[in-house]
């Protein structure tokens, strides 16, 4: 059954998924979006103008001010996190602390508040760089000391135990969702789509990081906000972790690269560069758990979904 009628609070809401997330609920329901702006969405749609808005600028790590921010609110959404591996690697003292304390905050608030829901954002990173077919249970995998990749893996990991364990302990209603590449329109962080669309449409070479044989499976926006609709909605996704991707949409980089460059009908070159950083080779979800308990099927293929992503970049950028 849609929501309505609920006041929702999102941390992070002013971010690439959270805006997009907010734009589907707010015509029926109140929403706080509680955001540092460090990234802002907020600025590509029309949701600063909607009566149904209550921006709070704030930082996760403030207790006092997100405490204050949650007050009255029926459900969480928890999205605020140092998120992009350009970024993580330039700050991985502040990913650790936001990720991890900024979500322990947001549990403190929600059990004292009591909210009906409590939606984490974890990442697929947790299982590591060799992923196929991934399901929830399988084991997760910590990278090593010293790699800053790892350091929002393990952050987003250790906040996964937290919220279990405030959700056995202090019977907190949460569900935790592990995105696996999401891309679409409004992207704020740098992601391959995002960089490959953007060079193909200003004809500069797009550069591949190593031989170009990672693979991925990319999951359209509106199938990662279909799918966390689902765990908001569904008595059956309390307690669960549930991977939410697209494993039809899968392909190497290489290959994404030369889509892109034939859907952007671009003169572009694609050539290969050295890569200095630990990479995930390979990353595919299993999402038989969450087709089975919540009905979740992603619908946007590859194709269509790049086509829509380069028309706004286009409508962005111009031609
Ligand atoms: N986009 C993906 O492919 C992907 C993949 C795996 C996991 N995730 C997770 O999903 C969530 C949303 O991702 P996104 O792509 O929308 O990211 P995003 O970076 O666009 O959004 C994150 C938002 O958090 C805000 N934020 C950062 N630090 C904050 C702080 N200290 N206090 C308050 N707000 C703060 C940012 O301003 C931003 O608006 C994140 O938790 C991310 O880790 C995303």
């Amino acid at each position: 059954m849609a929501i309505t009628g609920k006041t929702i609070l999102m941390t992070g809401g002013a971010g690439f998924i959270g805006s997009q997330l907010a734009r589907r609920l707010i015509d029926n329901n109140e929403i706080v979006i509680f955001d540092n702006l460090h990234r802002n969405a907020l600025k590509f749609t029309d949701l600063d103008s909607h009566p149904n808005l209550r921006l709070v600028k704030g930082d996760v790590l403030d207790r006092a001010s997100l405490f204050e921010a949650m007050d009255g609110c029926d459900i969480v959404v928890h999205l605020a996190a140092i998120a992009g591996v350009d970024t993580v690697m330039e700050m991985p003292t502040l990913t650790l602390k936001v990720n991890l304390l900024g979500t322990l905050n947001a549990l403190d608030a929600a059990v004292k508040i009591g909210v009906e829901r409590f939606v984490d954002f974890s990442t697929s990173e947790v299982f590591g760089s060799h992923v196929y077919m991934a399901e929830e249970h399988n084991a997760t995998t910590l990278g090593v000391v010293g790699e800053s990749r790892w350091t929002y893996a393990v952050s987003k990991l250790a906040a996964e135990h937290l919220v279990y364990s405030y959700h056995k302990e202090h019977g907190l209603p949460t569900v935790t969702i592990r995105p696996f590449n999401v891309y679409g329109p409004q992207q704020v962080g740098i992601g391959a789509i995002h960089t490959f669309v953007v060079d193909a449409l200003k004809g500069n070479d797009l550069l591949i990081h190593g031989d170009g044989n990672q693979i991925r499976a990319w999951c359209y926006v509106d199938d990662m906000v279909d799918g966390t609709l689902l765990c908001l909605e569904r008595e059956e996704a309390i307690g669960h972790v549930f991977n939410i991707g697209n494993p039809r949409a899968t392909v190497t980089v290489a290959n994404l690269a030369q889509l892109i460059k034939r859907l952007c009908d671009s003169s572009s070159k694609i050539v290969y560069g050295y890569k200095d950083y630990v990479d995930i080779e390979l990353r595919i979800p299993s999402i038989k758990k969450a087709q089975t308990l919540l009905g979740y099927w992603p619908k946007v293929d590859l194709e269509e979904g790049l086509i829509r992503t380069i028309e706004w970049y286009r409508s962005l950028i111009g031609d």
